[in-house]
């Protein structure tokens, strides 16, 4: 049994701190993944309704089992937010974003996720789609991989990689992930140790097989106007492009506030027990105008001009 081990648990919690007490709260989840978070939360809050998306069938699958009373439809977050918009556009106090992929998805080779482990070149999180891995790598224009690796695996000097590939698939497809991470450890060259010179190549493709910037763009802007007043939305990133789509989001909206002004990050603690909590960030959203701070010179100032008149 592929295990998800829920990241910023004690954190994700303490996001939804304003909503202690309040009764019969709605939950909507737009990564259910295997529900991990939503567990923690349901034995914090009460919680009587939660609706979950999730674009994995193996997620959906595992729902369905372990969590009944769950609404869980198989979709991306954003299409699910943008058709709620359309019809009777349900709102909900809590809502929450793990963005990425799980636990499983990496574990299983077949899905083509991860550079140390042979399966197909696939990196699809909904299995229905057609656009693979595979078909970017064979496929793409030079310049395009080019733009793919700089922009979003931020790959200072991509075009060694580039040429080989190009090299090699006049030859053969790629059709596995070793082709590739073994041609790119071929080329910048890897002593065993250190991060994998394939880490930002694989991030790169996985972001753009299942276009993940523009759904997190598109998809948290529409959850921000779903939530009730008061409601708050919680999202975790794993990528800078992302997070800085959501401090972006959350900064420039007239509808609420961002509750933290800094990003939350994990632990040192929780990174050494569960290391794919290393590049996570927290952000959390509140619908609604912000309460005012107790202001500490109000009195001083009140004496003041008293003294004064
Ligand atoms: C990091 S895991 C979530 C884990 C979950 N919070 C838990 O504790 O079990 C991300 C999950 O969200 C799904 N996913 C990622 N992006 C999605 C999107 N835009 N729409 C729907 N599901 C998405 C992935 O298929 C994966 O199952």
């Amino acid at each position: 049994m592929h295990h998800h081990v829920p990241v910023l648990a004690e954190e994700v919690i303490a996001a939804f701190d304003s909503l202690t007490g309040k009764n019969n709260l709605s939950y909507f989840d737009g990564t259910f993944g295997r529900g991990g978070h939503y567990k923690l939360l349901k034995d914090n809050y009460n919680i009587s309704k939660a609706v979950a998306t999730d674009q994995d069938l193996q997620a959906i699958a595992y729902a369905k089992e372990n969590f009944p009373e769950v609404i869980i439809h198989h979709t991306n977050f954003n299409t699910f937010a943008q058709e709620n918009a359309q019809s009777n556009t349900e709102k909900f106090d809590m809502m929450l974003c793990d963005l990425g992929v799980s636990s499983p998805q990496l574990d299983q080779a077949d899905r083509g996720f991860s550079f140390n482990k042979d399966g197909p070149l696939d990196m699809r999180m909904n299995q229905n789609q057609s656009m693979t891995a595979a078909r970017i790598i064979n496929e793409f224009t030079e310049d395009d991989l080019f733009k793919l690796f700089r922009e979003f695996g931020e790959i200072q000097n991509p075009a060694r990689v580039i040429r080989a590939i190009v090299e090699d698939r006049k030859t053969a497809p790629f059709t596995t992930t070793m082709q590739l991470s073994g041609l790119i450890e071929r080329v910048d060259g890897w002593h065993k140790k250190g991060i994998h010179p394939a880490t930002q190549h694989f991030m790169a493709l996985r972001l753009v097989v299942n276009q993940e910037l523009h759904v997190v763009e598109e998809g948290v802007q529409q959850l921000m106007l779903q939530l009730t007043d008061g409601g708050r939305l919680a999202v975790i990133s794993f990528h800078s492009l992302e997070d800085r789509i959501i401090k972006n989001l959350f900064k420039d909206s007239d509808l609420g506030f961002s509750v933290n002004k800094k990003v939350i990050v994990p632990s040192d603690e929780e990174c050494k027990t569960n290391p794919r909590a290393r590049s996570a960030k927290l952000r959390i959203f509140q619908k609604g105008a912000q309460p005012e701070k107790p202001d500490k010179f109000a009195l001083r100032r009140l004496q003041r001009e008293q003294n004064e008149n």
